[in-house]
């Protein structure tokens, strides 16, 4: 994956909201197919903080690509397993948001959803969604730097580093670092998704990162009607008919309540 850009911070009266979610509920009663594709933005309301918010704490001194990568990894194996660690432990105590359950309960309302996350917190499966495809893996997962397989976790840890029960090898987080390729099944997955669908919501995700900002331009050229949920302007924000510009624990609940009226 690869990423660049910033963002900007829109003021969209409450009235404005209120009409553009009538009439992005409007498109999705009127679906076949909708593709969702969420970002680190979804979790922000469970209390894990988002990529592109500073790093806070100890981790202050870090970006997250200096933390995310196999160079890192191979630099100082310790660090980022330290950092990855730290991101377990807030996990464990994160619940799913009503943004989570409001994107569960859509799934139910229309006839068919394909929802693509580009999360590695597991709270979409969590909150009761099906068949997501984790677009960059899932951090409570170790993954086998030999194998290349999920593994499990070896008793004997030589230098604070976890290492495979079956082969001995060093274990990583399971996730897709910058410069790394998106796993095969949730690649297709998701581009046939995009290419199908007659809406595609965007929510939570600064769409600097490709190749996961690209499905939401897939699904532009093939015709389907972009929302986007997010409380600032993004790099997809032109492309999209509906901008709902709030956080999405709020917003996704109207928006499921506007389709459902
Ligand atoms: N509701 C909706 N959106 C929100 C909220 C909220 N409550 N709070 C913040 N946001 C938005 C921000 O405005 C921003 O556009 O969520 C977005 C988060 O952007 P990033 O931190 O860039 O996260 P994401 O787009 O998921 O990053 C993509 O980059 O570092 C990699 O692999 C990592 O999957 C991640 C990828």
């Amino acid at each position: 994956m690869a990423t660049g850009g910033q963002r900007i911070v829109e003021d969209v009266p409450a009235a404005v909201l209120a009409e553009r979610i009538d009439q992005a509920a409007a498109a999705l009663r009127k679906a076949r197919y909708v593709c969702v594709l969420t970002g680190a933005g979804i979790s922000s309301e469970s209390g894990i903080p988002t990529f592109r918010d500073a790093l806070t704490g100890l981790w202050a001194k870090f970006s997250p690509e200096e933390l995310a990568t196999p160079e890192a990894f191979e630099r100082d194996a310790k660090l980022v397993w330290d950092w990855y660690e730290s991101r377990r432990r807030l996990l464990r105590e994160a619940e799913p948001n009503p943004g989570h359950y409001a994107l569960a309960e859509l799934e139910r309302r229309v006839p068919k959803l394909t929802l693509v996350t580009q999360n590695v917190d597991g709270l979409h499966q969590r909150a009761g969604s099906s068949g997501v495809l984790e677009y960059h893996g899932n951090i409570l997962r170790d993954r086998c730097t030999l194998e290349q397989i999920v593994a499990d976790r070896s008793e004997d840890s030589r230098n604070g580093l976890p290492r495979c029960a079956a082969c001995g090898g060093l274990l990583r987080p399971d996730v897709v670092w910058f410069g790394e390729p998106i796993p095969r099944g949730p690649m297709l997955g998701a581009a046939a998704a995009a290419e199908r669908c007659d809406v595609f919501l965007s929510i939570g995700t600064s769409s600097l990162v490709y190749p996961a900002a690209g499905l939401a331009e897939t699904a532009r050229h093939a015709g389907a009607t972009i929302i986007e949920v997010n409380p600032n302007v993004t790099e997809l924000s032109a492309l999209a008919q509906f901008a709902l510009r709030g956080p999405s624990g709020r917003v996704l609940p109207a928006l499921l309540a506007a389709v459902a009226d």
